[in-house]
């Protein structure tokens, strides 16, 4: 009688050709994750149902995990999915992570990656003149930054807005899984357009708004037509939504407030649009001018 069975194949082996097949099916990989390693190992640990935050602990005996019969089959499926659909992983998965933190995520929202995030912990520091208490996160798609706001300061109150109300529904479900309701408001808006009316005015606005130009657009790859449009086209140049946001950001802040915003790959048509605003570029892992900040008092008297 042949007892032999097929060996259970480790993490490593089947991590190694999940990466192949994701390189060779000519995928982007820029939704969270930037390589097909990276994507396949994220793709077999939420398979294998295993903690992500402790699944890096160590490699090496991470690499020589078993990977049952039934995850492997939960895997396939996953990955098969992801090249046959071109979806970002995180709309496979429901899931994407964030500066630690998770987030549930559907096609009603961009995949959180916002570069304002690795700011939050001590990035704005060296500008803010006292602990923000007023907080607003415009375009808060999933929630992602207002959520991560209210973790980084604890006696902030943060108003996450959104023009679509398909956007705010996500962003619920985030601030309830992250137990936040007591702290974060969200609110229907046009911008800044039905934001209430507060004394003293905020301490921070961030700001993460469409700001990919009609020429990017057209270029986007697959993965990126799974996401709202409303969420990246920033109109001729990118700068549509940034135009008006700094146009009336001043009066919503209070004297010594600031304003941070993400514009990607579009500093040349920022600068165009506001050659003479002084603003700050802060350094973040996507380069050192894809987020600005812009104190309160340069926003009310621009030069
Ligand atoms: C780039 S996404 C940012 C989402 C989230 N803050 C993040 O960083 O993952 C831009 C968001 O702006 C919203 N949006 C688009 N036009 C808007 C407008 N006129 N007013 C308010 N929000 C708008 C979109 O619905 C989308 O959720």
């Amino acid at each position: 009688m042949n007892t032999a069975h097929p060996a259970t194949p480790r993490f490593g082996a089947v991590w190694q050709r999940a990466t192949h097949e994701l390189q060779a099916a000519g995928l982007h990989f820029g939704h969270g994750v930037t390589t097909a390693a990276d994507e396949a190992a994220w793709l077999l640990i939420h398979a294998l149902g295993w903690p992500l935050a402790d699944s890096f602990a160590a490699l090496d005996v991470l690499l020589q995990r078993e990977v049952p019969a039934d995850a492997h089959e939960r895997f396939d499926t996953l990955l098969g999915e992801r090249i046959a659909t071109r979806k970002p992983v995180a709309y496979v998965l429901g899931e994407a992570w964030l500066q630690g933190e998770r987030f549930l995520v559907d096609e009603r929202v961009i995949v959180p990656r916002s570069l304002i995030a690795e700011l939050l912990w001590d990035g704005l520091d060296p500008w803010l003149h006292t602990q923000p208490r007023h907080i607003a996160d415009i375009c808060t798609g999933s929630g992602c930054l207002a959520i991560l706001a209210a973790k980084r300061w604890l006696g902030a109150q943060v108003l996450g807005s959104d023009i679509s109300a398909d956007a705010l529904d996500v962003a619920r479900a985030n601030v309830a899984l992250h137990a936040l309701q007591d702290r974060v408001q969200l609110l229907q808006s046009d911008l800044l357009k039905d934001l209430p009316d507060n004394e003293p005015g905020l301490d921070l606005m961030l700001c993460n708004p469409p700001y990919v130009n009609a020429q990017s657009m057209r270029a986007l790859p697959q993965e990126y037509r799974h996401e709202p449009e409303l969420a990246l086209a920033g109109g001729t140049d990118g700068m549509d939504l940034v135009r008006r946001l700094l146009s009336d950001a001043s009066s919503r802040l209070a004297p010594q407030g600031m304003l941070v915003v993400e514009i990607g790959h579009e500093r040349a048509h920022f600068e165009a649009a506001f050659p003479r605003l002084p603003v700050v570029w802060l350094s973040t892992s996507g380069g050192d001018d894809a987020v600005f900040l812009v104190e309160a008092a340069a926003l009310r008297s621009p030069a």
